[in-house]
């Protein structure tokens, strides 16, 4: 094991234990994840003087963490509640000076811990009713896009912003264990338990991880287990032939589900508590059910089939559409795609598969409306795939504080406002939901993410997964407090002000000077950062926005369109299909509409560009004023990596702004009514 660089403690800095570090802790109960909570504790109490006992001894304690399952001493006895606490979940009460945790499982022992750590000195303060918490999705988990070789274009972390992998370098495991553990624990403190270890374009080496390269995922593993962390791995449709040396893949073949079968109790046999399988198939290239005449259930199932035995899933993605398209073909809609190959095989897959959809239908751009695949599988267990690492959304250079666009996308109603919301999908009727996926931001950068401020999305990830309804500003001060306690200069109200001000509209104001309206795209083709409006106008990936001399967007209405709206349910197929009653924000996904065209808000769809572009430059100036007030807050080292981005962001903004300002004043040759300058 190599020593890490030094690294930035993100949300877990060790003064974020004072609190419990400084007091008398009981910890009662047995099991892995029970041995990680005593010991959490110990290393604070070693720090700030406190002190823990394991299994009853006598008291006093000011904080007991219980498994209901052990004989409970005192106030814990008290407050055992009649009925079941649930998987992972935990009851939190303080009574007579005495703060107990209790759970059923030691994994829900672990995560009140955090819940005592986010509460810091409020957790040992007056008196608290019993509340119980439990996640609202049972996996909550987050893709690597890392490639175990070196890949020419994409590197080391495909879509990856904070430098090389913490899992691989340039072909093997970077062997820097102690910096996976670090990361297992952050996870853990804010909700995640499941992570997969591999890009979904898996590659030659990264296929071998299923097969002789097994160990290094078995040493992963290892190494997140204490803290509730189960590994999963991208694997290759064509793993059969690849890694087999057999003639196919044909998911209907025996000799095909009987190697499946094997290598997947193999796996078990070395890592026991293994998750399962993420897979990419018939997508961007990579193998899948197709080449065989079969369809994504015969895929899905296939591996589902050999997972089964062992309680892992298989998460196929629905990310199918054609990648190769004529852009002179209007007919065909890459919005469409993932419905019309999946809706039709709702109810045939195995308990075991969960479909993996991305929230939105095209691919993580700054707008998009809520997948309509979402809403059209009543009989499979959907997970919904957020990108936490942001590809569309400034790369981690720019900030983009991510939460309020998930609240949204959780919050969606598909079926009206009195049916069913996302975050319940998600979640399944009784918890039995595929949960909530993202790809994560992580490698190896001393503040993980690259852009230290977006290390606030990763943890919002998690704690959104957990509970999805929970306000995004909230969330933000949960990851201020844990982060930034105590400040360089003891103001700690003013550093939330500073990052409030900066973080909670930070997403709208990238919408602003990027692409409008729910148009999409208009990005530099292949890396995807800064603007190009037509780079993709003429290209096979199906990302156009057709705008002409007299108007822009996308028709994908049922009347004159693609038909697109017709995938949804009511309401929302008629709001979308009306150019009245579709909402603002997603009027160029819907529809092609005139540059006259007048919004609700009043503008003309061309002014209306002019005027957010212009605004969006002002929001990220002013975003950059606010940080350099604010510098003596901050550790000086972050507050000049920040003002580097920011500086950055403000380039990089104005570019948007001349550039799609400059290109619809050509097209359409309506100048701004309030005269200012476009290039
Ligand atoms: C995006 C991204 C790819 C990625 C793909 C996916 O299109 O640009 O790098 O492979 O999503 O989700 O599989």
């Amino acid at each position: 094991m190599t020593t890490p660089d030094p690294v930035h403690p993100a949300w877990l800095p060790p003064e974020a234990f004072r609190a419990i570090g400084s007091r008398r802790t009981l910890v009662l109960g047995d099991g892995l994840l029970a041995g990680t909570v005593h010991d959490e504790v110990a290393d604070a109490c070693a720090r700030y003087g406190g002190r823990v006992r394991r299994g009853a001894e006598d008291g006093p304690y000011d904080l007991v963490l219980a498994l209901t399952t052990e004989p409970l001493p005192g106030v814990a006895g008290e407050v055992r509640p009649d009925s079941a606490i649930g998987a992972e979940g935990y009851l939190l009460a303080r009574r007579d000076g005495v703060t107990v945790v209790l759970a059923d499982d030691p994994a829900g022992l672990l995560y009140g811990l955090f819940h005592v750590v986010r509460l810091g000195e409020r957790a040992f303060a007056g008196e608290l009713q019993a509340e119980r918490h439990r996640p609202a999705m049972r996996r909550r988990m987050l893709d690597h896009w890392d490639n175990v070789d070196v890949h020419p274009v994409m590197g080391q972390v495909e879509r990856g912003y904070a430098g090389g992998s913490i899992f691989w370098r340039d072909g093997a495991p970077r062997g820097d264990l102690a910096r996976v553990r670090a990361y297992g624990r952050l996870l853990a403190a804010c909700g995640v338990n499941a992570i997969s270890v591999n890009n979904v374009n898996v590659r030659a080496t990264g296929a071998r991880l299923l097969t002789d390269r097994l160990g290094d995922v078995a040493a992963l593993a290892d190494v997140l287990r204490p803290y509730g962390i189960r590994v999963h791995l991208s694997v290759s449709f064509a793993s059969p032939v690849v890694l087999g040396g057999l003639p196919t893949a044909d998911p209907l073949d025996e000799g095909v589900r009987k190697w499946w079968a094997g290598v997947t109790e193999r796996v078990y046999d070395t890592i026991p508590d293994f998750g399962g399988y993420v897979v990419k198939a018939d997508s961007e290239g990579e193998p899948g059910p197709f080449a065989y005449g079969r369809d994504h259930a015969d895929g899905a199932n296939l591996l589902a089939e050999a997972l089964e035995p062992f309680g892992g899933v298989v998460h196929w993605r629905a990310f199918v559409y054609n990648h190769r398209q004529d852009w002179r073909d209007r007919s065909t809609d890459r919005a469409r795609a993932a419905y019309d190959h999946f809706a039709p095989l709702d109810g045939r897959f195995r308990d075991n598969v969960i479909l993996q959809v991305k929230h939105g239908p095209v691919d993580f751009q700054v707008r998009e409306p809520v997948s309509p695949v979402i809403a059209a599988m009543p009989a499979t267990r959907l997970a919904v795939e957020l990108q936490v690492t942001q590809e569309y959304t400034g790369q981690q250079r720019h900030v983009c504080y991510l939460p309020p666009m998930w609240r949204e996308v959780l919050g969606f109603r598909p079926w009206g406002p009195d049916g069913t919301a996302v975050a319940d999908v998600a979640g399944g009727a009784s918890g039995d939901g595929g949960g909530l996926v993202a790809v994560s931001n992580v490698g190896d950068d001393p503040y993980w993410t690259g852009h230290p401020l977006a290390q606030a999305n990763l943890y919002a990830f998690g704690r959104l997964a957990w509970a999805p309804w929970t306000d995004p500003a909230a969330i933000l001060d949960e990851w201020i407090d844990l982060t930034f306690t105590p400040t360089a200069t003891g103001d700690t109200e003013a550093l939330r002000h500073t990052l409030h001000a900066i973080m909670d509209g930070s997403w709208r104001t990238y919408e602003r000077y990027t692409a409008p309206l729910g148009v999409g795209f208009m990005v530099r083709p292949g890396h995807h950062y800064g603007p190009d409006v037509d780079g993709y106008e003429y290209t096979p990936w199906g990302t156009y926005h057709f705008a002409d001399r007299d108007g822009v967007g996308v028709d994908r209405t049922r009347a004159t369109g693609t038909g697109f709206t017709g995938q949804y349910p009511p309401p929302w197929s008629e709001v979308y299909e009306s150019l009245d009653r579709c909402p603002d924000e997603l009027l160029l996904f819907f529809h092609h509409v005139p540059y006259g065209h007048v919004l609700h808000s009043g503008a003309t769809v061309v002014q209306h560009i002019y005027d957010t572009h212009f605004a969006g430059v002002e929001e990220a100036i002013e975003a950059r004023r606010r940080w350099e007030e604010a510098a003596a807050l901050f550790d000086p080292s972050l507050h000049a990596r920040v003002e580097e981005l920011l500086d950055e962001q403000v380039r990089c903004a104005e570019e948007w702004r001349d550039q799609i300002n400059a290109y619809f004043f050509r097209k359409s040759g309506v100048p701004d009514v309030r005269g200012r300058r476009i290039p």
